[in-house]
């Protein structure tokens, strides 16, 4: 088994930062402590050495909720499981768990395990996993196959939608968490209340109203706020059924988040994006760019940024992640001009977590350690991966992020590595350089070039979710 050493680095985890040296034997972190590196040179020939002096040592990064490949009926999201996977490990992640699509009607759960799996294996170049996904109804077989796919492929996580054509009711919404606490089975939630969000995309049209401010105006975030109370009340309800709010987008979110922790619930968790944390809604005034961060939920006022970064700061939010759903501008996003309604839903971004995270987060007060805990740690706790992934520490995986906190970045569509054809955040400096990312031991991404192969990447069957 080939060595290798990252030395003079420091070390990052969500509880501290240690000046160490990183001794990787294949594909595993064999030792985590100062002065390996010339212990091990003396010793073995072989070894190979990398020099992180004034680097950060991060752990790779966990993206927990991507969409590669995304069928949404009349259209398809531009990055296969290959450029998305390329573009995340050039952004610093090393595992994605992916959101399946909706199956076809009359199908069940694992059917769109097997499609993904068509997908995926053979493609991506890191790490991943899937969240199933459970669409129209949740009746025998629909809570049996999510039982069996997360006993047999370690799918243990599913998400259900309080909106769009495929969403649950209520009754099989709770029908859903029942089973989810019986079975120790994670529920993700798209929290939006269908009834608001339906009446106003008809009225809007009616009134003429088909830019892309109004597709944020009939999105409200109090039809978020709503359904975020619903779903706590219901998994509570469910004798604490495991539940994890997706894509937190509003201060009126977030507070129904805050009420729920303040009378006691416990087994939950909250996910923002970078998107919600550092774009505002004036972005819709331009209705040909604002079609660019059409999304749901969509990006809201200024004063919902502050509150989430708050919330960050005070840990009530748990993780953050992309939901990156990327689609061309100059090809499919476009067709929204004429009416929102056509403008398919969602913005790329597994590229630029990390480095608007660190870059926004640090100037905010973060630490070091609370971003290795948002976007390391705790995604891979909750959806089972721990300590195999989001760590640096003996016996986990060799994931491994070498970032330089001195050198900064302009983030700008050319440098980057997906499919689509824009970036939300284009031109923008941010400070900190992806110098090197390790997947499994073997160097993959150095200095902006992607060093991988197709298919290097390994599906992960994951355990059970500290939620549960
Ligand atoms: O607009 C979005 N976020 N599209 C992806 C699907 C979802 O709701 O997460
Ligand atoms: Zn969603
Ligand atoms: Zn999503």
């Amino acid at each position: 088994m080939e060595k290798l050493i990252i030395k003079n680095g420091t070390v990052v985890s969500d509880t501290e930062c240690v000046k160490a040296d990183v001794l990787i034997n294949g594909e595993q972190i064999e030792a985590v402590t100062a002065g390996i590196s010339e212990k091990e040179t003396l010793e073995r020939e072989s070894v190979q050495v990398i020099d992180a002096t004034g680097m950060l040592v991060f752990p790779g990064a966990v993206d927990a909720h991507t969409h590669m490949d995304l069928d949404v009926g009349y259209d398809r999201s531009c990055d296969t499981f290959y450029s998305g996977t390329v573009a995340a490990a050039c952004g610093g992640t090393t595992t994605i768990i992916d959101h399946m699509a909706f199956g076809p009607e009359g199908s069940y759960p694992r059917h769109q395990a097997e499609e993904y799996h068509r997908l995926a294996d053979g493609e991506a170049v890191i790490d991943y996993s899937f969240h199933g996904v459970l669409w129209d109804r949740a009746d025998k077989r629909t809570l049996s196959e999510m039982r069996e796919l997360s006993e047999d492929e370690g799918i243990t996580s599913f998400k259900l939608y309080l909106t769009y054509d495929r969403m649950l009711h209520d009754r099989d919404a709770f029908a859903v968490l029942a089973s989810a606490k019986k079975d120790n089975i994670l529920i993700a939630v798209h929290c939006e209340n269908d009834g608001i969000v339906s009446f106003y995309r008809e009225l809007f049209p009616r009134e003429g109203k088909l830019s892309a401010r109004y597709h944020a105006l009939s999105r409200p975030p109090e039809a978020e706020a709503e359904a975020v109370n619903r779903m706590l009340y219901m998994a509570r309800c469910a004798g604490e059924a495991p539940l994890y709010i997706v894509h937190l987008s509003s201060e009126a979110g977030l507070r129904e988040i805050l009420n729920a922790r303040s009378r006691g619930q416990k087994h939950f968790a909250a996910e923002t994006c970078p998107q919600y944390l550092l774009l505002d809604e004036a972005l819709y005034e331009d209705p040909v760019n604002g079609l660019k961060a059409v999304m749901s939920p969509p990006v809201r006022k200024k004063a919902d940024r502050e509150a989430l970064w708050q919330a960050l700061s005070e840990h009530t939010i748990d993780t953050v992640a992309t939901d990156h759903c990327p689609f061309t501008f100059g090809r499919q996003k476009r067709r929204g001009l004429e009416d929102f309604r056509r403008c398919p839903n969602g913005a790329p971004g597994v590229e630029e977590r990390f480095l608007l995270m660190y870059s926004e987060g640090i100037r905010r007060g973060l630490s070091l350690c609370e971003l290795t805990e948002y976007l390391c740690t705790a995604p891979a706790r909750i959806f089972g991966l721990y300590p195999k992934k989001g760590i640096i520490r003996p016996g986990s995986d060799a994931d491994i992020l070498i970032f330089d906190p001195g050198k900064s970045t302009v983030l700008t569509r050319d440098k980057l590595h997906g499919n689509a054809d824009y970036t939300c955040y284009e031109g923008l400096k941010v400070s900190g350089f992806i110098d090197t990312v390790l997947r499994r031991g073997r160097v993959i991404v150095k200095n902006g070039e992607f060093l991988g192969k197709k298919g290097e990447g390994r599906f992960l069957k994951r355990g059970i979710s500290s939620l549960c």
